[in-house]
């Protein structure tokens, strides 16, 4: 019985090793979440019954044991080095240049991501995880082994052949973004201060004196070098970093061998872009001279190897202060506080704008104009003010942000909408801001598409008092636009065109271009095809438009109030009247949209028909064409040599339409 208990023991935890090491290290795990949970809990249980035969580096054991007083310190054996910086494709051309001018122009770099976390020092000893240390110092570290041992993708016993005797794995210890959001959002549910970003919260727990508390934590380790070793390893980083893979160490799976200047900022490059949707966070990308035998023949100057360079990225944040605060008016009256800064470069570029947003997220910061504030612009995003700095606060020059009574624009009367924390101005179009933002979207390509008519243009000739609204764009003359500067009279002819062009339309168009709250281009369109005139969209009543699909009490009421301003309407006159117009939609084409509400996606090759005129087809039918195929396609029309979506479709049971059926079908 004994024997067998033990047995089983060993049987469960090898299964376990092996599907840790088949989630953390190969990200391809072979077993649902479930069947890993069931044999984990039946270990458990065994060991709990068997104390006995209970093994410290059992994979149950990563919940953390004993509180510490305080950690005891450990002295690296080899000192923990850091990396020098480089900051520009110069500067790291410079590093590859002084390298390849000391052996040849073939010298292979292993490049892999700068991890933002916290180094630390892991080490094996018969392939069991015997001690685990902070970098500290570079020469003292403090001893977390206990919390380490938490972390879940660190093994806590290596697989695999060859194991050295004695193996120091270095590498990062960090906090992934999904795992720090839920952290944060737990500590502010419950009341208490948030980390400022991941490596913080990723240092903090691991300075855990509770090894429980740490567990509680969603850390994680990536190695990415070796300290003191016993045995054989590879000759180069590159190799060695696999090695630790195929022993079962988890390591970053960006992690490339390259030659040549081109591509190491080639590299840099691609992790710029990748950054934002890697699930960790990196703040630069680390260049190693791949040849062991190198790296030693290169050696160290101070506390860096010469062998190796971390190329970052700009930083995405950076202090500066808050000089004023603006309102902005946007095309639906929104007003938007936004804040002016002192210029800073952040993220890549020079910041002197950022976003407050609202009142909510006014009071949430605690910001006051005068303040010094984090601004921070990661990727494409818009910059936005991260936190204050409250103890840079100087009361003296610090002051409120005041909300205005009136549009800092066309002194209309501000709303306050109850239960929305945006203000609105009330001028609607009357509003020289929205004005512009309105007729911009007027003239935008799914709009009324007015080609040649840009923002600029928009807001030169708001600016030149010679349009109002929408309407007044049609009866701009040559004269007046090339009077514009920058506009020659071959321009002001074209646009003029443009202009007689896009009064052909269809009334989804028309009823977008209007730029009633809430009604994008899929609403327009449903209520063009349920009113057929927009007579019928203005008068018809809440609970009328409540009917059409998509539309619930929100848009209808949008829709409602919008025609029941004065203003409103009378530039939908004074458009029409500009003559406007588009087919009209007889009451029997209801009838003849027989596949009103269906989705249907087109692949392949067609004989009878181009792709475009059998989109055309569908849609004069009511269908909505879209792109892909998914669950909510409900017909997937298929000519020759369809492909990947073909095998979706049968895959999902869709309805499947050959080329014979479809024409057989528009014949109808
Ligand atoms: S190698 C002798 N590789 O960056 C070289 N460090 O600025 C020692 N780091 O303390 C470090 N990712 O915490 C290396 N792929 C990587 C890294 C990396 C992040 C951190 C590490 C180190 C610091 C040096």
């Amino acid at each position: 019985m004994d024997m067998s208990t033990e047995n089983e023991i060993q049987r469960l935890t090898v299964l376990l090793e092996e599907y840790n090491y088949q989630y953390y290290v190969l990200d391809n795990p072979s077993v649902p979440d479930s069947e890993y949970d069931r044999i984990f809990q039946q270990l458990q249980t065994l060991e709990k019954s068997h104390p006995e035969y209970l093994n410290p580096n059992s994979p149950t054991q990563k919940v953390g044991g004993l509180a510490l007083t305080k950690f005891e310190q450990v002295k690296h054996q080899l000192p923990m080095l850091s990396l020098d910086n480089v900051f520009s494709e110069q500067a790291l051309s410079d590093f590859i240049q002084r390298v390849t001018d000391r052996f040849d122009e073939q010298t292979a770099f292993c490049i892999e991501p700068k991890l933002d976390g916290l180094a630390a020092s892991l080490i094996y000893e018969k392939g069991l995880l015997v001690q685990a240390a902070t970098r500290g110092d570079g020469k003292i570290g403090e001893k977390v082994t206990e919390n380490v041992k938490t972390i879940a993708n660190v093994p806590l016993k290596l697989r695999g052949d060859n194991i050295p005797a004695l193996l120091e794995v270095r590498g990062e210890v960090f906090m992934p973004k999904a795992g720090f959001n839920k952290l944060n959002e737990g500590l502010i549910n419950a009341g208490e201060k948030p980390f400022v970003n991941p490596r913080n919260a990723a240092a903090g727990s691991l300075r855990q004196l509770d090894s429980k508390v740490a567990a509680s934590r969603p850390l994680a380790f990536y190695c990415y070098g070796v300290g003191v070793f016993e045995g054989q390893l590879a000759n180069t980083q590159f190799e060695r970093i696999q090695q630790l893979k195929g022993w079962g160490l988890p390591i970053s799976a960006e992690i490339k061998r390259l030659i040549g200047k081109e591509n190491c900022q080639d590299f840099f490059d691609d992790m710029q872009l990748k950054r934002a949707n890697l699930s960790y966070e990196i703040d630069g990308v680390v260049y190693k001279v791949d040849d062991i035998s190198l790296q030693e023949r290169l050696g160290f100057v101070a506390r860096a190897p010469r062998w190796a360079t971390a190329y970052k990225f700009p930083a995405e944040e950076a202090v500066t202060v808050v000089e004023n605060v603006e309102f902005q008016v946007g095309r639906t009256g929104a007003i938007t506080p936004v804040a002016k800064l002192k210029p800073v470069f952040v993220g890549g570029v020079t910041v002197s704008n950022a976003t407050l947003h609202n009142k909510d997220e006014i009071q949430r910061l605690g910001i006051l104009i005068g303040d010094q504030v984090v601004v921070r612009r990661a990727g494409d995003v818009i910059p936005q003010v991260a936190r204050v700095l409250f103890d840079k606060r100087d009361p003296d020059s610090t002051r409120e942000i005041v909300f205005p009574m009136v549009c800092p624009v066309c002194q209309s009367s501000v709303e306050r909408i109850e239960g929305e924390a945006t203000i609105r101005c009330s001028g609607g179009l009357y509003c020289q801001a929205q004005c512009k933002q309105a007729i911009k979207h007027f003239a935008s390509r799914k709009a009324l598409d007015i080609d040649g008519l840009g923002n600029k243009i928009v807001e030169l000739l708001v600016d030149h008092n010679m349009i109002k609204h929408p309407s007044d764009l049609f009866s701009l003359t040559i004269d007046q636009l090339s009077s514009l500067p920058r506009m020659g009279e071959v321009s002001a002819k074209k646009l003029i065109n443009s202009l007689q062009i896009s009064k052909q339309t269809t009334l989804a168009r028309f009823l977008y271009s209007l730029g009633i709250r809430e009604v994008g281009e899929a609403t327009a369109n449903n209520l063009a095809n349920y009113y057929k005139s927009i007579e019928a969209v203005k008068n018809a009543g809440i609970e009328d438009l409540k009917a059409v699909a998509d539309v619930g009490e929100i848009v209808a009421k949008h829709v409602y109030y919008f025609f029941r301003q004065e203003h409103n309407v009378e530039v939908l006159t004074k458009l029409i009247d500009a003559g406007i117009h588009w087919p009209e939609i007889k009451a029997a084409e209801q009838e003849k949209q027989p596949l009103i509400g269906q989705t249907l996606v087109i692949t392949g090759s067609f004989s009878s028909m181009s792709r475009s005129d059998i989109k055309n087809a569908l849609q004069a039918l009511g269908a909505k064409v879209a792109g892909s195929v998914s669950k909510n396609t409900d017909t997937v029309v298929a000519g020759e040599a369809a492909g990947s979506k073909l095998i979706k479709a049968q895959e999902l049971g869709i309805n499947i339409m050959d080329e014979a059926a479809l024409l057989t079908m528009l014949e109808k």
